[in-house]
């Protein structure tokens, strides 16, 4: 625990930008959480790598989660944001993890089958051992609870599992950590399957709008995005392209479901996907206009990952101590 706080961790990948429905469903309430916990924001560039990655990629695309996270409203004073290569404790008690962790615990991961299957000319290690990297995240930091969408709620059961499993043999080590999931209302749906959760890796970009989309581009996704039959702008049974629609609507306007309904009342789904457009356009611009203010300040955004991945460094101390004490391993007295 850190002054008494207690402790937030979250994890991001650097591949593909993220959208409205991380925004929206979490990033957006990220600023919120730093005045009751101290908040880690991880840029997890040694998951990336579980997949091939282009080298100038992988490092634009940190560069470019980090200048996002800030440009939603992530104050780096408030904040812990650094890149996971940055502190060595990561990939350290990631390896000591991998030996608490079954693989029969981690052949039924989901994320697993999925990503082998999409990638199965490189199945390494790395994508098999995965969570138990994740689990180090978390755990080195004693977090008390992970902000993440529903598909990581299996790698957060098994840090849990992992967490108890230590403890039990050590004694008490780790903070067995808590997910905070976004509820239902906050989801958003696909533009082309409302009974899919958006997200970033779908392969149909008409399905995904994202933060960085310029407004153009949202306007048409928006355009294009599926409906229900009948014409009217109303919630109930058979509507749930809609429904998603409305509460991105509401999300961004700020209007509840009724002044929604009463708005577009006899007017058709074409003028109402046109005002989800121009709603979410205008609500992003200014995350967009931060972003590129930052992105075009490379020396500022290192600093600020250098002074991240110090506090976080130092933070990962006491608990690196301990563990390797509790295991056995000998001492470098200094
Ligand atoms: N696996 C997470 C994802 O793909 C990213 C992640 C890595 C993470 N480490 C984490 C999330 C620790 C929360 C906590 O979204």
């Amino acid at each position: 625990m850190y002054k008494d706080k207690k402790v937030v961790f979250s994890g991001v990948q650097p591949s593909g930008m993220l959208t409205i429905g991380n925004y929206l469903g979490a990033i957006q309430n990220f600023p919120t959480f730093s005045e009751q916990y101290r908040c880690y924001y991880c840029v997890v560039d040694l998951h990336a790598i579980t997949v091939r990655q282009n080298p100038a990629e992988l490092r634009r695309r940190t560069y470019e989660t980090l200048a996002l996270y800030m440009a939603c409203g992530l104050d780096p004073e408030k904040n812990v944001l650094f890149a996971q290569s940055h502190v060595s404790a990561h990939a350290e008690l990631g390896w000591i993890l991998d030996c608490y962790t079954m693989f029969g615990e981690l052949s039924r991961m989901t994320q697993f089958k999925d990503k082998s299957a999409k990638n199965a000319d490189n199945i390494n290690a790395g994508l098999f051992t995965y969570p138990a990297l994740m689990a180090a995240d978390i755990l080195l930091y004693q977090t008390e609870l992970v902000p993440v969408g529903s598909d990581q709620k299996q790698h957060l059961e098994l840090a849990r599992d992992i967490a108890t499993r230590f403890n039990g043999i050590y004694g008490d080590t780790f903070v067995v950590p808590e997910g905070f999931i976004p509820k239902a209302a906050a989801r958003v749906m696909s533009l082309a399957d409302p009974t899919k959760k958006m997200s970033k890796s779908d392969e149909n970009e008409n399905a995904v709008v994202r933060i960085l989309d310029p407004k153009d581009v949202i306007l048409r996704k928006f355009k294009r995005a599926v409906t229900d039959s009948g014409c009217e702008v109303r919630r109930g049974e058979g509507k749930a392209a809609i429904e998603n629609l409305m509460s991105i609507y509401g999300a961004f306007a700020k209007k509840t479901p009724e002044e929604i309904e009463r708005e577009f009342d006899g007017r058709g789904y074409g003028d109402f996907k046109a005002a989800v457009g121009e709603a979410c356009a205008d609500a992003l611009a200014p995350v967009q206009a931060e972003f590129n203010r930052l992105m075009a300040d490379k020396a500022y955004l290192e600093e600020v990952m250098a002074k991240g991945a110090a506090e976080a460094a130092h933070d990962t101390l006491r608990t690196m101590s301990k563990v390797r004490r509790k295991i056995g391993f000998t001492e470098i007295k200094r």
